[in-house]
């Protein structure tokens, strides 16, 4: 099923992480689709504090790769947006921790060649007025 829901505020964000995590166990996929200031980081952001996660979560744009193992269950956060092949996504070693958490996926064009059955795809959109995402 298909669901489009508008996300005007942060509230509404937060309201959605709120009500996606109780679902969430280890070895869940979300793929975050979505241009540049949609939302996504924030949107794993406010996953990472509805598992307990009580380090600061920020944009892995530049690490590719962040993990928090301070809640319910870890945490893994990866950003693609930089890399060129999927050689590179699979050096960073996504098939790795796939298992052992739940692992958010920005840019994740790269990698749904190989992980061709996330759990949850959200696309985001933001045209500068509107703020959507569309959950599959
Ligand atoms: N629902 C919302 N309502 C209002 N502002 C929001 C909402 N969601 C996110 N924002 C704000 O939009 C800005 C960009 O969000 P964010 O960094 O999450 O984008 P992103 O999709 O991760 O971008 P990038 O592709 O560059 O990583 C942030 O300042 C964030 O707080
Ligand atoms: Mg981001």
């Amino acid at each position: 099923m298909t669901i489009r829901r508008e996300i005007p505020e942060k509230r509404d964000t937060i309201a959605l992480a709120k009500s996606i995590v109780p679902q969430l166990k280890a070895g869940d996929v979300i793929f975050l689709y979505g241009g540049l200031g949609s939302g996504k980081t924030f949107f794993v952001k406010q996953i990472g504090k509805f598992l307990g996660i009580d380090e600061a979560i920020d944009s892995p744009s530049f690490v590719l790769l962040k993990e928090y193992r301070s809640g319910r269950i870890p945490l893994f956060h990866f950003d693609l947006f930089r890399l060129k092949n999927e050689r590179e996504v699979i050096d960073l070693g996504i098939l790795d921790v796939l298992d052992s958490g739940i692992t958010c996926i920005e840019w994740p064009e790269l990698a749904s060649t190989f992980i061709t059955h996330p759990s949850l795809v959200l696309r985001f959109d933001y045209d500068g007025i509107q703020r959507t995402v569309i959950v599959e």
